[in-house]
């Protein structure tokens, strides 16, 4: 009886291993006959199982330094090593084979731009975002006629009418943002110090998308409208969704998109209806978020839909309205007699306004973060930011200048250089997934060669590695070669630093800057695919494809002048008023600071610089995007003329 039951197994076990040979040899003769190089690598990156014991290994393996063998079976690899493999390998381009599916690793530029513009022979791996439909099929989640389609009714939204919105709105939320860190006193308190940004920095960007996107106006916590407070509520203040929880719901609208936001993997992850039965708290109020949620969105779209129909939406432009009306949902039908013409059913909008808060809500977030967190490392680059503004507004408000004229100049500014640094190096999205389908390998250049992406390949577009390859981008020698800004990537170059400045063009280079290239494509300009360059005319033009954290080609960003134009009025908000400084409570107090020398200050002050750069290097990862995972980076917020650190520190 055992020895059956041993043989059955080990008859199982040898079909397994065959099979895992089989599949393994089949991949390695495809990689040998694609002319590209290759590694071999002992899991597929994604591999279920694998992805749950990276979250034990990947850790250890780090800390004990094992290197190359392991290093790119893990799905971080791109953020932690970045261009680190490639200058090993000697290679911008290479495959890796394991048992279960080959990878394609790109941080060529010219690669890149091949794969955005093919976009039928490299569609997006769909499986990857088939978690995130969970109101429904979006355009950041479709492929071929079902892409286009959502796509040419997603895209006129985004308008520069909405985008002006967005400028306002950001500006009045910069305000409230800052008088509550003031105590509602920012005429007198010169200093304040925030341990909270990357939380408020998310506050921000979930209630200007909210105002934006779907004209909910959130109030910002302790300011006058914050309904706790008892405040009565004006006219204009009666359309904010207020904490109080709505008839028919048992949350509040902000308490429940919190909770979804927060629990979204527990949402994305669990299976709708084994997460409406598990005991735990968070699955619970997960599940209840999610419900409450989609209903509160469902209102409002019932409630926009009337309006229109009414001819009562105004003449604000937020994303829904647009979006309802883009949709041919209120049209009445030629005859009266069928129903009319719909082109995205209700729940394809609503799935689609959700997924505008997931892609812009933590993306744009971050950005925000850690453009302050970068300038207050970089002392002299905020100074030249500093000059640039007061050159732009020249003494006025930021909220009462003209935003036709002021946004193309902070565009071609050191604002929009620190914008352009800050995605350079924290790029939100770290990789960016291709892929070729099963039975049809791909024909490519790579260096002038024609190589062959094997059939059924997942493709990574190596962000982070990309926005670092010296043979893209001008270098530089090294800040400080004792202690590099990364502990293995670009040791030899200054890459992996924060300098803005590398984006400003001296005016000679300025006269014969390339215009935008504004490529005549119909079918793009259709479906509302911005195929100009990724920046201002008068900065930089990285060549195509080395610059992509907003993706580039058909399937790149719908959101990236929304996301631009929301940081760059927090950048010129705060810092024609302010400065930002590191804390270095740790090291001094405040009292010390003050009978301290020059010497001494820049002393402690670059102790606190090197901690957040560990920070920088070791507590990121992604999730969704990345972001700072644990910790967080404290900031002083000093009104201008009032800094304690203000040395050239360059
Ligand atoms: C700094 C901020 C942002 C960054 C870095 C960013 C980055 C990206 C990237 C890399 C993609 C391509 C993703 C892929 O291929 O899987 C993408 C797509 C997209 N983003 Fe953004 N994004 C930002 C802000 C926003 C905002 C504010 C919105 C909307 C309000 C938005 C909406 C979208 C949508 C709808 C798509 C899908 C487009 C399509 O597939 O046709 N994003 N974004
Ligand atoms: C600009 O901001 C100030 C301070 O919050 C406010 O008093 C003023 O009304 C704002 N101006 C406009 C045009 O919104």
């Amino acid at each position: 009886m055992f020895s059956t039951v041993a043989l059955a197994l080990l008859v199982l076990f040898a079909l397994y291993a065959l099979k895992i040979y089989t599949q393994f040899a089949r991949n390695l003769a495809a990689a040998k006959n694609s002319g590209i190089p290759y590694v071999i690598v002992p899991f597929y990156q994604s591999n279920r199982f694998w992805l749950l014991a990276q979250i034990i290994v990947e850790p250890v393996v780090r800390k004990l330094r094992i290197s190359s063998w392991f290093d790119l079976s893990f799905i971080e690899w791109g953020w932690h090593m970045r261009y680190e493999p490639f200058k090993r390998f000697g290679t911008d381009t290479f495959l890796t084979v394991s048992p279960e599916r080959n990878q394609l690793y790109t941080a060529d530029a010219d690669v890149i731009s091949q794969i955005t513009t093919r976009r039928n022979d490299f569609p997006k791996p769909l499986e990857v975002y088939e978690s995130i439909k969970i109101y429904g099929n979006n355009v950041v989640t479709s492929e071929g006629q079902l892409w286009r389609h959502h796509r040419k009714i997603t895209s006129p939204p985004f308008s520069e009418k909405n985008n002006h919105l967005v400028w306002t709105e950001t500006l009045e939320l910069c305000q409230a943002m800052v008088n509550r860190w003031f105590d509602g006193d920012t005429g007198k308190t010169e200093s304040k110090t925030i341990f909270t940004l990357a939380d408020d920095a998310m506050r921000l960007s979930l209630y200007v998308i909210s105002r934006a996107g779907f004209g909910v106006h959130l109030q910002w916590p302790g300011t006058e409208g914050d309904h706790r407070n008892g405040h009565v509520k004006t006219e204009e203040e009666s359309t904010a969704k207020s904490p109080e929880i709505a008839q028919g719901h048992t949350m509040s609208y902000t308490d429940a998109l919190g909770s979804l936001l927060h629990n979204t993997l527990w949402v994305l992850l669990v299976p709708r209806f084994l997460l409406k039965h598990l005991p735990f708290q968070t699955t619970k109020q997960a599940y209840l978020a999610f419900i409450e949620w989609g209903k509160y969105m469902d209102e409002m779209f019932q409630e926009k839909k009337a309006a229109i129909l009414k001819g009562e939406e105004g003449d604000t432009l937020d994303l829904m309205i647009a979006l309802v009306k883009g949709a041919g949902t209120t049209k009445e039908s030629s005859t009266g007699k069928e129903p009319p013409i719909q082109t995205l059913t209700d729940q394809e909008i609503i799935g689609n306004a959700f997924i505008f808060i997931l892609a812009g809500h933590e993306t744009t977030a971050n950005s925000i973060h850690f453009c302050l967190v970068f300038l207050a490392m970089n002392i002299a680059a905020q100074r030249h930011l500093q000059a640039d503004l007061d050159e732009i507004f020249k003494g006025r408000p930021v909220n009462e200048s003209d935003y036709e004229a002021i946004v193309p100049k902070l565009f071609g500014s050191m604002a929009g250089a620190v914008l352009n640094e800050e995605l350079r190096l924290v790029a939100p999205v770290v990789s960016i997934p291709k892929s070729t389908t099963k039975d049809s390998p791909q024909n490519i250049e790579i260096g002038g060669k024609t190589c062959t992406v094997p059939a059924d390949c997942y493709i990574v577009l190596m962000t982070a590695a990309v926005h670092r390859n010296p043979n893209h981008w001008p270098t530089g020698p090294p800040e400080n070669p004792e202690k590099p800004t990364h502990p293995l990537s670009n040791l030899d170059n200054d890459l992996e630093e924060f300098k803005p400045e590398r984006w400003i063009l001296d005016s000679e280079a300025k006269s014969t800057a390339s215009m935008p290239n504004q490529e005549t494509d119909m079918e793009a300009s259709h479906l509302g695919v911005n195929t100009a360059a990724d920046t201002s005319a008068a900065l930089y033009r990285p060549p195509k494809g080395a610059y992509i954290p907003f993706s580039e080609g058909y399937r790149s960003c719908i959101g990236r002048r929304f996301a631009q134009v929301e940081i760059l009025a927090v950048l010129a908000f705060i810092f024609s008023q302010y400065s930002v400084e590191l804390t270095v409570d740790a090291y001094a107090s405040d009292e010390e600071v003050e009978k301290m020398d020059d010497q001494a200050k820049f002393e402690i002050w670059n102790k606190a610089r090197d901690e957040v750069n560990r920070q920088m290097n070791e507590d990121m990862g992604s999730i969704i995007t990345l972001q700072l995972r644990k910790g967080a980076v404290g900031l002083r917020f000093v009104k201008r003329g009032k800094e304690r650190f203000d040395f050239n520190t360059k």
